[in-house]
């Protein structure tokens, strides 16, 4: 075989068997096919598209570069949830012991935030003293003992999506739907999990802009991962504005306390019971979305969730004393009002500006060697559809810095006040076959 007969075959649109795509990512991977003829490869991929069939050979060939995860040794159907990325986005550490604490277990690898705010793992490293470095046994032993873990990626695990992304992320071949869909459910598939539950993020602040599209992909992941024998289906929520109400790594862990005691921001708490009852569905526990949210929340009202939160920090070897004193995380510096420029109604938070206000704060990273600062970020006090008057506070910015004009300025360019504003969906779509 040779790639430059690939290319041209892919180019001109026409299938490439399973073989020729497996041949493409071993020799990529090992490098005797050069980036070079993998970056035309990836942009004759990016305006042609894939079939079903290559997308499903891509994936399983992407799987098939590292090692896998076998959680055999964990007894149940393991749940995985995935969020394609938004800002603000605490549903993971609000899910993992949610769910948890109903009894299905929770196996999670989580990765570093490489967006304008930080990923799970960014957020938990807020807390003294936590760990997320376990070997596979131990992280297997963590989660048969109190049915949650959440650590970073231990082994070799799909290295060939680590080279293509990253060849994609500097030839603007990312926005590809093949290549995402491939990409995260190579990751999901190799990390283990029999089930596997999509949050699909659509708006200003997510990798798809338009509902179709996003449609598109959800269906394309919810193909591949029923394919490969694992039950996927996927959520379509909102992303034009941040999820909750906190931006930042220490002030999202605890908007994670105040929803797991029943008192976090609606839109995240709601996003938290849809996603959550999915998981419980697709592990078996429960027979209806209805039955899951109804057992979700009273798990929230009898305090067990919190308590789950709690034994799943203190066992990764966290300080788990800021659930009841808030201040033991840290406080940032200063605290910056931004006001209200005007009376009305809060029609627009563009999320990905204020993700952008809250990394320039130092919540996040603009590139992978960037160091977070844990207790920087945001806080919104209005939500779009909030009535507010000029001067009013509609967020607080807590910085280690003086100078934060830049971020005001982003958040200004943020916010959109108008006369009347409609209030879009929080979930457009569930998917469940493609
Ligand atoms: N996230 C991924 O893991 N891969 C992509 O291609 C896009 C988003
Ligand atoms: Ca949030």
């Amino acid at each position: 075989m040779r790639m430059v007969d690939l290319i041209h075959k892919k180019q001109q649109n026409q299938e490439l068997s399973q073989e020729e795509i497996e041949w493409i990512v071993q020799e990529f991977t090992k490098g005797t096919i050069p980036d070079y003829q993998m970056a035309a490869f990836n942009m004759a991929t990016y305006f042609t598209g894939m079939t079903d069939q290559e997308v499903a050979a891509l994936t399983l060939a992407m799987v098939n570069s590292g090692d896998q995860i076998d959680l055999s040794a964990i007894e149940g159907i393991k749940v995985d949830k995935h969020s394609t990325g938004g800002v603000g986005d605490t549903t993971t550490l609000i899910l993992a012991p949610l769910v948890a604490a109903c009894g299905v277990p929770v196996a999670k690898m989580s990765g570093r935030g490489l967006g304008h705010t930080g990923g799970t793992l960014d957020k938990l490293a807020a807390i003294p003293g936590f760990q997320c470095e376990f070997s596979q046994a131990d992280f297997i032993d963590l989660v048969n003992q109190h049915q949650v873990a959440v650590v970073g990626q231990s082994g070799n695990l799909t290295p060939a999506d680590k080279k293509l992304y990253a060849l994609r992320d500097v030839t603007a071949t990312v926005q590809s739907i093949p290549l995402i869909a491939s990409s995260i459910m190579s990751k999901k598939i190799a990390a283990g999990a029999d089930a596997i539950v999509l949050d699909v993020k659509v708006g200003d602040g997510a990798f798809m802009k338009s509902i179709e599209e996003a449609e598109q992909l959800a269906r394309t992941m919810v193909r591949i991962g029923n394919q490969v024998g694992r039950k996927t289906l996927a959520v379509l929520s909102n992303m034009d504005q941040p999820l909750g109400n906190a931006i930042g790594n220490a002030l999202e862990i605890h908007e994670a306390v105040q929803t797991l005691r029943g008192q976090g921001p609606k839109d995240l708490t709601d996003l938290c019971l849809i996603l959550g009852a999915q998981m419980l569905m697709a592990a078996g526990k429960v027979t209806s979305l209805d039955e899951g949210q109804a057992l979700l929340q009273e798990k929230i009202d009898k305090g067990e969730a919190l308590a789950k939160f709690r034994e799943f920090i203190e066992a990764q070897g966290g300080d788990a004393s800021f659930i009841d004193q808030p201040d033991a995380l840290g406080q940032a510096a200063h605290q910056i009002p931004f006001k209200a420029p005007r009376s009305g109604v809060v029609s627009h938070w563009v999320a990905d500006l204020v993700g952008e206000a809250a990394m320039l704060l130092g919540a996040g990273r603009a590139v992978k060697e960037d160091v977070i600062d844990p207790q920087v970020g945001i806080i919104l006090h209005a939500k779009v559809g909030d009535a507010v008057q000029e001067g009013d506070i509609l967020a607080t910015l807590y910085a280690n810095q003086s100078q934060v004009d830049e971020s005001l300025d982003r958040l200004n360019q943020a916010l959109t006040i108008d006369d009347q504003a409609q209030e879009a969906p929080l979930i457009y779509e569930i998917i469940e076959s493609a």
